[in-house]
């Protein structure tokens, strides 16, 4: 059996970013619930909020959103980071086997450092929680988009070193990126949307503000007549997330053509997506109005993960000796 797993943190609403580069793959390799394993990583979420109430409405958010966008509690199990508490036990024991030199590496850290920011531990620390929440359920397969590729071989070196030091304990965890996804462009152009560049648009927007955000989407000044390379250019690759093959073809003739103008793409663009997450956004609608219900599913989700994870501590522990 291949155990796929990824967490997803609530730092605020999941933008299409996160959905065409992770939760678009987790929904996709969903099949039995022993199987997928996915989880709200509200323990990392904290190196950034620190608000309680924001905090727990992130969390929710995040639930019902994942729930709504397709997750299936038949299909995978769905639970909350710190309800599994043996994460954070194992995630001392893999700081022990950690060397320094790979956490200064890492680009979380290292672009905080760049800007003159202080970081704290939990911030310099975060990949060694991340490879305990991979490691903890003997994962093989981590759908992620492809800024999370260098934590994915932390984890790796830091799985090895402990295998080096006690003899084979850890499942090497493999990355599962699809590559026409794996970096959104955000709406002012740069190569990625997130939301420490605050250039994205969050999948269940209020859609008037959706449509304004898209309408701004940054162009270039070229003149209308000039023929215009589709590939890279950060609207053409928007709309073909949500386009059938056939329209992004007919896009990209009309682009190399020339004579159109980008206000017209944009207001496709709008409306194909829409129309896009229309039945998830009635979803969420609905699902919205069971808080009870959800909270079930996350119960019930932890169950099943503690159960793995203990059984995976207790063989970790024996190894090492404590
Ligand atoms: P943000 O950068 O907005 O804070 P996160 O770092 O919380 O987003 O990312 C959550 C998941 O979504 C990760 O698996 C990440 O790789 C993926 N992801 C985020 N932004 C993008 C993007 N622009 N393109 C592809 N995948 C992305
Ligand atoms: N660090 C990931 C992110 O920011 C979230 C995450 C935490 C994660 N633990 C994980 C992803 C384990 C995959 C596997 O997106």
């Amino acid at each position: 059996m291949q155990r796929i797993l990824s967490g997803i943190q609530p730092t605020g609403r999941f933008h299409w970013g996160n959905y065409f580069g992770a939760i678009r793959q987790y929904i996709a390799l969903q099949g039995q619930r022993e199987n997928a394993f996915y989880f709200i990583a509200n323990l990392h979420a904290l190196t950034t909020v620190r608000s309680k109430q924001q905090l727990a409405r992130n969390t929710f958010d995040a639930a019902l959103d994942l729930l709504a966008l397709g997750l299936d509690p038949n299909k995978a199990t769905l639970f909350v980071q710190s309800d599994i508490p043996e994460v954070s036990e194992l995630c001392w024991i893999l700081m022990t086997a950690t060397p320094m030199g790979l956490l200064e590496r890492c680009h979380a850290y290292k672009d905080k450092k760049a800007k003159g920011l202080t970081a704290d531990a939990g911030l310099f620390t975060y990949p060694v929680l991340m490879a305990a929440d991979i490691l903890l359920y003997d994962s093989n397969l981590v759908p992620v988009g492809e800024d999370q590729i260098q934590h994915i071989e932390v984890c790796r070196d830091v799985a090895g070193s402990f295998n080096h030091h006690f003899g084979e304990t850890f499942i090497m965890p493999k990355p599962y990126v699809v590559q026409d996804t794996a970096k959104v462009p955000g709406l002012d152009g740069k190569d990625k949307m997130s939301k420490s560049y605050g250039n994205t648009v969050e999948v269940f927007e209020d859609l008037k503000a959706q449509k304004k955000k898209i309408m701004g989407i940054t162009t270039d000044s070229r003149p209308m007549e000039e023929p215009k390379e589709p590939a890279g250019d950060p609207l053409f690759t928007l709309y073909s997330l949500f386009a059938s093959k056939e329209q992004t073809q007919t896009l990209a003739e009309t682009y190399r053509r020339g004579g159109f103008g980008y206000g017209g793409v944009k207001k496709d663009l709008a409306v194909l997506a829409e129309n896009y997450f229309a039945e998830a956004r009635a979803r969420r609608e609905e699902l919205s109005a069971k808080p009870a219900e959800v909270r079930d599913i996350l119960a019930a989700g932890a169950q099943t993960a503690r159960k793995k994870a203990a059984e995976v501590l207790r063989r970790v522990k024996e190894n090492c000796g404590v």
